[in-house]
Formats: C-alpha cells, structure tokens, sequence
C-alpha cells in the first residue's frame, strides 16, 4: 500500500552495513560520507592502512559509526579478511560499493600485458571476488542485499587508449547482468552498477581547468553542463543502497549528467 510510511522510509537506509571498496577515492570518499551520515554503519577498505585509518577518523569526527580492514580486492585472502572482519565488527552485511579501479590509457601496441593484467585485476577480479564473498555471506544471513558495482559510462562507449578499461567496465556491466539472473529472485540480493562519467578527482582534476580543450570538448557531450562532483554521486547510491530500488536489478545507472544521451 502506498501510505505515507511506505513514502516516508522508501529511501531510509539507517542502521544498514556497507563495505566500501576504493573507499579512499574520490567516489568511495563520497558514498562513505553520503552513507554515514544517512545513518548507515561504513567498512571502509582499501590497500593501505595509513588512509583508511586517516578516512575513519575523519568519518569519526562527525559521528559516523565506521571501521576499516586494509586488503587488496584482487587477492582471495584479502578479501575474504576483509568480509570476516565486517561481520566481527558489525554482525552482518547489508550493502556493497565497490569503487576501487584503476586505469592507464595506452595505445594497444604499446601497453604490456602486466599492465592489462593490473586494470583487469583491480577493476574486474577485484570486484568479482568481493561479489563472490559479500554475496555469500548475504546468502547465508538469508535477509536479501544490495550491490552496487562502480562501472563507468565507458563500459558502453569506445575509446581510444582505452582497451583494458572499457573491456574491464563493459565486463562489470554484464558481472552485475549475471549476478541480478543468479541472485535476485532466489536470495533478494539486488546488483546494479553506477555508471558515471567524469568526476573530479585528483586524477581528473586537470579535467575541470574551464580553459582546457579536453573540459570545453566534455561540454559539448554533456547535456547538464558541467562535470561531475562527488556530492552528485551519493543520491544514486543512496537510492540503489534503499528499498525504493527494489524492482530495480541488472540495470547501468546512468550518473553521467546525460553523455549517453548525446
Ligand atoms: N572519477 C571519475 O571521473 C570516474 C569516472 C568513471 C568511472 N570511475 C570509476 O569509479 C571508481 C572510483 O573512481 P575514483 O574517481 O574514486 O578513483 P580514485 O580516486 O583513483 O580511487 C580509486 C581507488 O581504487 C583503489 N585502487 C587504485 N588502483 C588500484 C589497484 N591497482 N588495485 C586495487 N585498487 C586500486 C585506490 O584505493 P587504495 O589505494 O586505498 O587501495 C583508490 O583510492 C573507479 O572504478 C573508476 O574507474 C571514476
């Protein structure tokens, strides 16, 4: 029934557990913030102890209730660490981001396989296995789950320089397509991804100089006007966190300020 509770709690996400991948990133910083302070318990995890100790402090500091485990998302061990140290810590697993990704654009030609096998890793295996562990620990609580894969709006789209990336984003696209087949109707597990274009980060910095051929050419493709910034992400991510989401699985939420439009 569509009552005013039913309207009022659809989005309420108080008192759930996320573990955040990548979470000391620019993406992963904001979802930690924009999941805190809705009330949720936060896992922050990372490879390096210094900055997730460094981001739960500063998640401290305005109250949000938080914990960290350092692991590599591409290595077995260190992921199933990091799933067992959330459970110790918060009794359960309700919700999962994994935004930890990386990318080096190269000519093909000139790209060697270790570097392939870096991207793949870090975007693909890592996210798969923290999929694979997360989501059976969701199965064995038997309460249902949500997973949001961090993919990118080059996952659909091209681009030169960019092999290892696009093929590593399109993969998480289908990861989140199968698991939805595998999961959803069976253990009520919902997975989706998030599929946003640029966004300032220390890496796309350089990106938002408005003198810059490469922001102004950005412009023309993006028909909201302007780049992302991290607050744009923590909506889509509270929303796929909420029960107002809960028809909703296997889809590529566009956070893109409309680039697959263009
Ligand atoms: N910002 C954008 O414009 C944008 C656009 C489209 C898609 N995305 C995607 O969104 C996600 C988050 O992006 P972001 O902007 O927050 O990136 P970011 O600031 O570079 O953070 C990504 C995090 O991933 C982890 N990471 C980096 N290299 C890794 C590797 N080789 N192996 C494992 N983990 C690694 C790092 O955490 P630790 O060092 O703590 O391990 C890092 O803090 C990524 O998957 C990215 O591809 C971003």
């Amino acid at each position: 029934m569509i009552n005013k509770d039913f309207v009022n709690n659809m989005f309420d996400v108080k008192g759930k557990v996320a573990i955040v991948t990548g979470a000391t990133g620019a993406l992963g910083k904001a979802v930690c913030f924009g999941y805190g302070h809705a009330g949720m318990k936060i896992m922050v995890t990372g490879r390096k102890e210094e900055t997730c100790k460094a981001l739960c402090d500063e998640l401290e500091a305005e109250g949000i209730e938080c914990s960290f485990s350092t692991g590599d998302p591409a290595i077995e061990n260190d992921v199933i660490k990091v799933v067992n140290d959330t459970v110790s810590k918060f009794g359960e697993i309700n919700v999962l981001v994994t935004s930890a990704g990386y990318n080096n654009p190269q000519p093909i030609v000139e790209q060697n396989l270790s570097m392939w096998k870096t991207i793949m890793d870090s975007d693909v295996q890592g996210t798969w296995l923290f999929c694979k562990y997360v989501g059976k620990q969701m199965i064995e609580q038997g309460k249902g789950g949500k997973v949001i894969l961090v993919s990118s709006a080059r996952s659909k789209m091209g681009m030169a320089n960019y092999t290892g990336y696009c093929t590593a984003k399109g993969g998480i696209d289908l990861m989140a397509q199968s698991l939805a087949c595998e999961w959803t109707a069976k253990y009520g597990i919902n997975v989706n991804t998030i599929n946003p274009t640029v966004f300032r980060s220390d890496l796309t910095e350089w990106m938002f100089d408005p003198d810059s051929e490469v922001y102004k050419n950005f412009l023309k493709r993006l028909p909201v006007g302007r780049l992302g910034e991290p607050e744009d992400f923590v909506g889509p991510c509270i929303f796929l966190a909420s029960s107002a989401s809960d028809f909703m699985t296997g889809a590529n939420v566009a956070t893109e300020g409309g680039y697959w439009a263009n």
